[in-house]
């Protein structure tokens, strides 16, 4: 379904990703692993396109800063060089990190403003399932979005991102700040996505401990290289990423 080829991006002289190749085949659930500053942000700005219009944003303020060398396919396509909304319109959602939400309006408002692109009876199914997969966020529909917990807004981006119904979805750091019981709720919650919607997911992490066993496969990236990669659980036993994720 994906392919990334190569991917190269540079901010000014500064190399974030370093000849990066990946896929992801539908249906799979699959992660890149990455501790701060690895270049996980950049990645989901490459696939989802934020990084064509914040380097139209650089240019607008003078000097070309970003640069962006490799390929990435979506269904067969090349879509290295398209703009966010169309990927948006083919499928490709991300849930940008540190939970995203519009802190002034409520629960209820935020979830149409992100299903504003899709039929509004596919907006309503989509968000009946939002509020089965997070009962929490039913019984706070007109609450403001800013007066909930950092679990909860975590748990309305997730939301929002379902409402614009991806067929790739794009998790940047979803457990970031998290405790771990609500880390293994929204783990269960990736889990259940994948299963009854059938979305394809690629999630990008520096806790690999709730998420690796689950990924069908995995890249350990580090300094925009990735170093590793293989099945989730069979990274799980290498004494490199236990010795750097897991404190072993
Ligand atoms: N807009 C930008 N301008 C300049 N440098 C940037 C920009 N965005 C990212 N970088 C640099 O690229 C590298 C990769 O950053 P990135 O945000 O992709 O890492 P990350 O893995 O998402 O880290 P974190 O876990 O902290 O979110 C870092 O060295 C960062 O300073
Ligand atoms: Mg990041």
């Amino acid at each position: 379904m994906l392919q990334v080829s190569h991917l190269m991006v540079f901010f000014e002289n500064a190399l974030a990703l370093n000849d990066f190749s990946m896929e992801v085949g539908r249906g799979e659930l699959r992660g890149v692993i990455g501790s701060n500053s690895a270049g996980k942000t950049t990645l989901m700005h490459a696939l989802s396109g934020l990084l064509i219009d914040i380097r139209i944003k650089e240019q607008r303020r003078g000097g070309e800063r970003i640069t962006l060398m490799g390929k990435i396919h979506y269904e067969g396509e090349e879509i290295t060089h398209l703009p966010p909304h169309e990927r948006v319109q083919r499928g490709i959602v991300l849930c940008r990190e540190r939970h995203p939400i519009f802190p002034e309006s409520d629960v209820l408002e935020n979830l149409k403003i992100a299903g504003y692109l899709r039929a509004r009876e596919e907006t309503r199914r989509s968000m009946e399932f939002v509020f089965d997969l997070f009962p929490v966020l039913k019984s706070f529909r007109r609450k403001r979005a800013g007066f909930l917990s950092g679990g909860e807004q975590q748990m309305l981006a997730i939301g929002m991102a379902i409402v614009a119904a991806p067929r790739l979805l794009l998790l940047d750091e979803p457990l970031l700040g998290l405790s771990p019981a609500m880390q293994r709720h929204l783990v269960d919650a990736v889990q259940q996505i994948r299963s009854e919607r059938g979305t394809t997911i690629l999630i990008a992490e520096q806790f690999a401990r709730p998420i690796l066993p689950l990924l069908d496969y995995a890249y350990v990236i580090e300094n925009g290289m990735m170093t590793l990669s293989g099945a989730g659980p069979e990274l799980m036993e290498n004494p490199e990423v236990r010795a750097a994720y897991f404190g072993v």
